[in-house]
């Protein structure tokens, strides 16, 4: 699928919260109005463009529809010789998926990388997932880090 990679802008909230919508992976994209979804994306797009921390890559089709996007967060260790990308996010629409646009995404975030000198990249993939399962992340070249654990604090 032939699709334009760009930074997303707050004019994208409304799409992006319908791609969420769709996904159908998340309890609240599924009972609030999609008004309510797009205010509060567009607020989250506007933090990561208030200042250079932060990225949203978003894939257009021809048509000017959105079918997938990807955030990464860039975050100064002090232990590392350059910063590490945090990829927190990669969505790609149902109707979309198995022709190349995430690995697109991924792409472009990879070269994003490069160029603001960063150490690596990382990400959370459960083990559950499609994506997993069919090794998504290690055909684009990831590696599986088996020593680590992955904890959260829930704050609600
Ligand atoms: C994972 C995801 C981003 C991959 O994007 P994509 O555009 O479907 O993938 P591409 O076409 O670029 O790459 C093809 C590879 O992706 C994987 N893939 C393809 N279709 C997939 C699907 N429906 N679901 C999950 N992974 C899929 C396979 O590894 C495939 O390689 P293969 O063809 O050799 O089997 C996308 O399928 C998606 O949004 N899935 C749901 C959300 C998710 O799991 N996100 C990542 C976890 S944070």
């Amino acid at each position: 699928m032939t699709v334009q990679i760009r930074k997303a802008s707050a004019q994208d909230a409304q799409s992006l919260a319908e791609l969420l919508k769709d996904i159908g992976w998340f309890e609240s994209f599924k009972s609030e109005p999609i008004e309510a979804a797009s205010q509060r994306v567009r607020l989250h797009i506007e933090q990561c463009l208030a200042d250079n921390s932060h990225s949203i890559f978003v894939a257009e089709a021809r048509d000017g529809a959105i079918v997938g996007y990807g955030s990464v967060h860039w975050l100064p260790y002090l232990f590392l010789q350059g910063p590490e990308g945090l990829v927190s996010e990669l969505f790609v629409r149902e109707s979309a998926r198995g022709q190349g646009v995430g690995r697109e995404l991924l792409r472009n975030i990879e070269t994003e990388a490069r160029v603001r000198g960063c150490a690596r990249l990382s990400l959370i993939n459960l083990r559950n997932r499609e994506s997993y399962m069919r090794q998504f992340y290690v055909k684009a070249g990831w590696e599986e880090r088996r020593e680590a654990a992955n904890f959260i604090y829930r704050i609600s």
